[in-house]
């Protein structure tokens, strides 16, 4: 962490559980201001129970929160103040949008609960502009209905900018869009960052979309971190097999060798022990790995990657040392 830093959310051992399920357990992370954290990883693996923790809409079972340095969360305690500071943008704007509101409306709306000082048509104004709503005007008497789908998330986004938000939390804010305006959207989300110092923390099952916004990316499995470091590193030098794994889907890794994961997901409730990655393992599967790892992983957690870690990967063969790369993954 840069010296004299301080993170705008950290995220410490966190667990949530629903009943015997443990949908977040163990998840560290931390956003410092002006920098993009991507979280990835498959539906299931607990990424939008993490970010409702953060935004104070699911009670944690246990661990810490910190929240611009501020408080944060004892165990148990539910984060119900209304806090400026974090602003959520989903992954369907349709269903974010109040269909009776104007975009007017609904950009204003945030502003009439802060009662923000100073003219609130301006501010309005402002807000779409900066989202790419051009002139803004243009927008004010609109129905959400009125304008197109990459649109409606730029009035979500307005809508949260408008705030003056120092972390913007986004789960899967362009899943629902159409592939060729995704690219836009992110850019937009990269530029307030660069303009603003914003900090954001974004949620997306697919890693690829990574590239065009985060500076540094958090691989998330089964309600841990299991691999993170900044984004180059990632995709160019992934080491954790999940991460390897994710990757040989994107399209712009395709010369990378297939990763066919398989089975689902585990089941929460019945989270694999030692490993809990260890069924899915393509690495553990090759049956290149030496005998003193692969006796291991079915029987001892290599454990979450610590909140301070730059860059880690929870895996007993990274951790030995083992070059993946040479064995199992990339024959030939
Ligand atoms: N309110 C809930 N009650 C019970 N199980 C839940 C609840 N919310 C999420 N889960 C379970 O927690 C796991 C993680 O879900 P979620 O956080 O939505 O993952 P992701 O966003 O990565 O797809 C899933 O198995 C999901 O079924
Ligand atoms: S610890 Fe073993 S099972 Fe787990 S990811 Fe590493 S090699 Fe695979
Ligand atoms: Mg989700």
């Amino acid at each position: 962490m840069r010296a004299g830093v301080t993170p705008l959310v950290e995220v410490e051992d966190l667990h949530v559980h629903f009943g015997a399920a443990r949908a977040v357990d163990g998840a560290s992370v931390r956003v410092l201001p002006g920098e993009v954290l991507a979280l990835v990883g498959e539906s299931g693996s607990g990424k939008t129970t993490l970010i409702r923790a953060i935004q104070g809409l699911q009670k944690p079972t246990s661990g810490v929160i910190r929240v611009d340095g501020t408080g944060g969360s004892s165990p148990g305690h539910v984060q119900t103040i209304f806090n400026p500071t974090v602003q959520m943008v989903f992954q369907d704007p349709t269903g974010a949008l109040n269909p009776r509101q104007t975009i007017y409306e609904i950009v204003a709306e945030g502003l009439r609960i802060k009662r923000h000082a100073g003219s609130e048509t301006e501010q309005v104004a402002a807000a779409l502009s900066r989202a790419g709503l051009r002139p803004p005007e243009r927008f004010f008497p609109l129905y959400p209905h009125e304008v197109s789908g990459g649109q409606r998330q730029r009035v979500v986004i307005a809508g949260a900018m408008v705030m003056e938000p120092r972390l913007l939390l986004a789960d899967e804010p362009v899943a629902s869009l159409d592939a060729s305006i995704r690219g836009e959207i992110l850019a937009l989300m990269r530029r307030l960052v660069d303009e603003t110092g914003l900090a954001i923390l974004v949620v997306t099952h697919d890693l690829g979309l990574a590239w065009n916004i985060a500076d540094r990316v958090a691989v998330m499995y089964l309600g841990r971190i299991v691999e993170t470091g900044p984004t180059e590193q990632i995709l160019e030098n992934p080491r954790h097999p999940y991460t390897r794994a994710l990757l040989s889907v994107v399209p712009e890794t395709r010369e990378m060798e297939q990763q066919i994961l398989t089975g689902e997901i585990p089941d929460p409730a019945r989270i694999p022990a030692g490993c809990r990655f260890h069924p899915r393992c393509p690495l553990l599967q090759s049956g290149d790995l030496p005998e003193a790892i692969s006796s291991r992983c079915p029987i001892d957690d290599p454990g979450p990657t610590p909140l301070e870690a730059v860059s880690a990967a929870a895996c007993w063969a990274v951790t030995s040392g083992v070059d993946s790369t040479a064995i199992g993954l990339n024959p030939g």
